[in-house]
């Protein structure tokens, strides 16, 4: 058996054999396909469902198994054991890092939090009640402004403090969105905090000398930032790695990605959980809400995923993760009416014979709100978890030989070779 495709094109008769290398074929060889007029054949996908735009070594999903890697770590052990900064080194770099890299990484990470005076009055110029999302898009971008040499993506050296700027800043711009549209002042980084009990500071803390966060909400906040790190080619990494293929610089690129996050198919699932979760009320009209789904007058928000058809295993770490909150928040309500959820469509035949299962969005939402997050903050939170993910991507795009700047191809069904005639004439 030779791995090839061979293909008639019954157009024109004629016959082509078509490589096949990883379980692809390339576009530029069905281009090699010619309609009888020359045309070069091309490949329709919206939404890219069957299109590989990249290879990479980053992350690894076996949607069917339930499987998630990080190069190569799976997603729970990683949770487990692990720390966000540690992930966030591995996936940049593609190797754990050894004690004094670990070390110069969260030093490095650490004193560049702050940023500069004009980013903090750029951002208390937004008007009073701007989603923190918009504000956290539009601040990213202009970080570009503030490091002109970021263009520079050829130097390496040029690229990786742009990254360890950019993991090390999100938290900051975070925190000031929320606390804008709280009119609250904002707090600067407390650099004595790890990275994740120096978010918290930076969101919460008023008057007292040092914000102490429980260290169970910062494990716990620390774990969803782990799961969050990186999911291979969605939408988000996927306008990252479109706009970097311009050369673009990376806050810009990184900006991009946000903007996608923001978009309700994307980040705000988690959002529609709760609301859905308060719409139910109680755990009594679960079994009407499931009749409501099944006849398809509404969605079962946070089940079922365009990949993990098994289960997502991040939801399975991220209701470990609701334990440990609530045990210190108190437990939300709303979980009854989730757990309820849960139990009855997992054992009902519509769910089951369409493989839908909770998905990472299913509690996180509830674990959010225990944290006192209004619902606008939910994507913020995704956003700081996904920066590594989006940096080491778009590291390996600027690295990649074969790729060139995005563009694809359209199907044109527009008119053609209209005469203009001008509005003095058009108008009259
Ligand atoms: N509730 C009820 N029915 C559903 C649901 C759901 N949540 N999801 C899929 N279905 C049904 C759908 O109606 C269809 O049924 P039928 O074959 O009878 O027409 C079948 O399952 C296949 O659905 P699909 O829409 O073709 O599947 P998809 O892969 O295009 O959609 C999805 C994936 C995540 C958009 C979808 O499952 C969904 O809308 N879920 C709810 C929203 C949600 O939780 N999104 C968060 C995704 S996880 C975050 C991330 O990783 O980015």
């Amino acid at each position: 058996m030779t791995d090839s495709l061979s293909v008639r094109d019954n157009r024109t008769g004629q016959e082509y054999d078509v490589p096949i290398e990883n379980g692809t074929v390339k576009g530029a060889d069905l281009g090699k396909i010619k309609s009888p007029d020359g045309q070069p054949l091309a490949v329709y996908d919206p939404g890219f469902v069957n299109t590989a735009s990249c290879k990479s070594s980053v992350t690894f999903i076996d949607g069917d198994e339930g499987i998630l890697e990080y190069r190569g770590y799976p997603i729970e052990q990683l949770a487990e054991q692990s720390t966000f900064l540690e992930v966030a080194y591995l996936l940049v770099h593609g190797e754990l890092p050894t004690q004094t890299q670990y070390e110069t990484w969260e030093h490095d990470i650490t004193y560049h939090t702050f940023v500069h005076e004009n980013v903090k009055s750029f951002m208390e110029g937004f008007r009073y009640d701007a989603h923190p999302m918009g504000m956290l898009m539009a601040s990213v971008g202009a970080l570009s402004t503030f490091y002109p040499d970021a263009r520079d993506i050829e130097d390496d050296e040029i690229r990786q403090l742009q990254i360890v700027r950019m993991i090390a800043k999100m938290p900051t711009l975070g925190a000031w969105s929320f606390r804008h549209a709280q009119g609250k002042p904002f707090v600067y980084p407390d650099n004595e905090l790890g990275y994740t009990a120096n978010f918290l500071s930076m969101l919460f803390k008023m008057s007292e000398d040092r914000f102490g966060a429980d260290e169970r909400l910062v494990k716990a906040l620390d774990v969803l930032f782990i799961l969050h790190a990186d999911h291979e080619q969605n939408c988000s990494t996927n306008a990252v790695r479109s706009i970097g293929s311009s050369q673009v610089d990376p806050y810009s690129a990184v900006a991009g990605g946000v903007g996608a996050l923001y978009g309700p198919l994307h980040g705000g699932a988690n959002e529609a959980v709760l609301r859905m979760l308060r719409r139910i009320k109680d755990k009594k009209n679960v079994p009407d809400f499931i009749e409501g789904v099944k006849n398809g007058d509404e969605r079962l928000m946070g089940f079922g995923h365009r990949v993990y058809k098994n289960y997502d295993p991040r939801a399975k770490i991220i209701k470990k993760a609701c334990d440990d909150v609530f045990e210190v928040t108190g437990v939300n309500p709303l979980l009854e009416i989730a757990m309820e959820l849960e139990k009855i469509a997992l054992e009902d035949e519509y769910f089951v014979s369409r493989k839908l299962y909770p998905n990472v969005d299913f509690y996180s939402g509830l674990i959010y709100e225990a944290f006192q997050f209004p619902p606008e903050m939910f994507t913020v939170l995704f956003a700081i978890g996904r920066t590594p993910g989006w940096l080491a991507q778009w590291l390996e795009l600027v690295q990649d030989k074969e790729q060139k700047i995005a563009r694809p191809k359209q199907i044109y069904t527009g008119d053609r070779t209209l005469d203009f005639v001008p509005s003095s004439k058009r108008w009259s």
